[in-house]
């Protein structure tokens, strides 16, 4: 079943958590909210479960406007950030829980129970009780409670945030398996850029309340509507440069370095002055060796990550942020040379921010 918001907000006393908010899921999607902390993710779901009335506009679940709809007749399933266990019920209760309120058979149910106990992988401890679980382990329960209902739309708020580095990456890939198996509407919130962009079918990222784009995870990343998208999507974070355009002499200069520039960055900055220049540190290459052409840099550091190494550098009084090979060495403050792949950067408008 497809989602709306249209027009919505959410004030709290003066402040709108939520501005203004258009979005639309088709059915079967996957939608990440993706944000910071405080960007109005949570409410913005809470408005959907109907646990917060939106102040203003409308919510819709297929057909359906929602916004008078009591929370339990929204046929919705959400695992919450502050999910709450039944302390006195085992966990095979509790993720029955919602199956034996609907008085399914017990057969179907324990069926059921195994299936996501399994995928969860929380099969050994089905008979112990919620205070005998480690946090990451209650976290995986509350998910398995939410999953083993087939409702119209799944609510998610990072659901994963309590797992380890290797589980949270085998989770997000069940969950992802799982939602393309049940083909469930999905709303899935975190605040984490890769979880966003390798389950989402679309990422909506929002800051201080506002939708700043809404679009494919390829999209967002290579496409960044703004400033914000781009530097918040992307780890390393994109770099970014100030500086101003010269027509005449097809440069681009920053108060700490000059670049070439072509006609078709020319034609692209047509008629202004003052510019962003973004450039993501996979577009950056660094050797210790000089080429004809490229810049001298300082290393401030290095960050060895096993595949590859994160280079920080000096270039002029500018901090850049190059992706070199596993095998780049190189001393602290010592001199090397960078190219910046003028291809592949990007500009920004340097008041509003908005991609050019
Ligand atoms: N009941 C409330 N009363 C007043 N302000 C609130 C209330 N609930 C949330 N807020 C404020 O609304 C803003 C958005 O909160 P929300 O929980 O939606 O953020 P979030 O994007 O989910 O953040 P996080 O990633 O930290 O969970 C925050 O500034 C928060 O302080
Ligand atoms: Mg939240």
């Amino acid at each position: 079943m497809d989602v709306r918001f249209e027009n919505v907000s959410k004030t709290f006393g003066k402040s709108a958590v939520v501005d203004q908010l258009n979005l639309a899921s088709d059915d079967g999607e996957l939608v990440v909210l993706l944000g910071p902390s405080g960007c109005g993710k949570t409410t913005t779901l809470r408005m959907l479960a109907g646990l917060e009335d939106a102040t203003s506009g409308d919510i819709f679940i297929g057909d359906e406007r929602v916004n008078d709809i009591p929370t339990q007749n929204r046929d919705i399933a959400m695992v919450f950030q502050n999910y709450a266990l039944y302390p006195h019920m085992t966990i095979a209760q509790n993720i029955a829980y919602p199956l034996r309120v609907r008085k399914i058979a017990r057969d179907e149910i324990n069926r059921r129970v195994n299936r996501v106990a399994e995928m969860l992988e929380i099969g050994a401890l089905l008979e112990r009780r919620p205070r005998e679980l480690s946090g990451g382990e209650r976290q995986r329960v509350a998910l398995a409670r939410a999953i083993i209902r087939e409702p119209r739309v799944y609510l998610m708020d990072e659901p994963l945030s309590n797992l380890d580095a290797k589980l949270r990456v085998q989770m997000r890939g069940e969950l992802k398996r799982l939602q393309h198996d049940l083909g469930t509407t999905t709303i899935y919130v975190t605040h984490d850029q890769a979880e966003a962009m390798t389950l989402a079918h679309r990422v909506a990222v929002m800051r201080a309340g506002k939708l700043q784009q809404f679009d494919t995870p390829m999209n967002i990343y290579n496409r960044p509507a703004n400033r914000f998208v781009a530097e918040f999507v992307g780890s390393p974070s994109m770099n970014f440069i100030e500086g101003r355009v010269d027509h005449s002499s097809y440069k681009f200069a920053s108060d700490a370095l000059t670049l070439d520039l072509d006609e078709s960055h020319l034609a692209r900055l047509s008629g202004r002055d003052r510019v962003t220049l973004g450039i993501r540190p996979e577009h950056i290459e660094v050797s210790t060796a000089d080429h004809p052409g490229w810049l001298a840099a300082t290393v401030y550091v290095t960050e060895l990550m096993g595949n590859e190494t994160f280079v920080f550098l000096r270039v002029g009084g500018e901090k850049i942020i190059a992706r070199a090979s596993a095998e780049f060495r190189a001393e602290f403050e010592s001199r090397v040379f960078v190219k910046i792949q003028m291809e592949r950067t990007d500009f920004f408008d340097s008041k509003t921010g908005l991609r050019i």
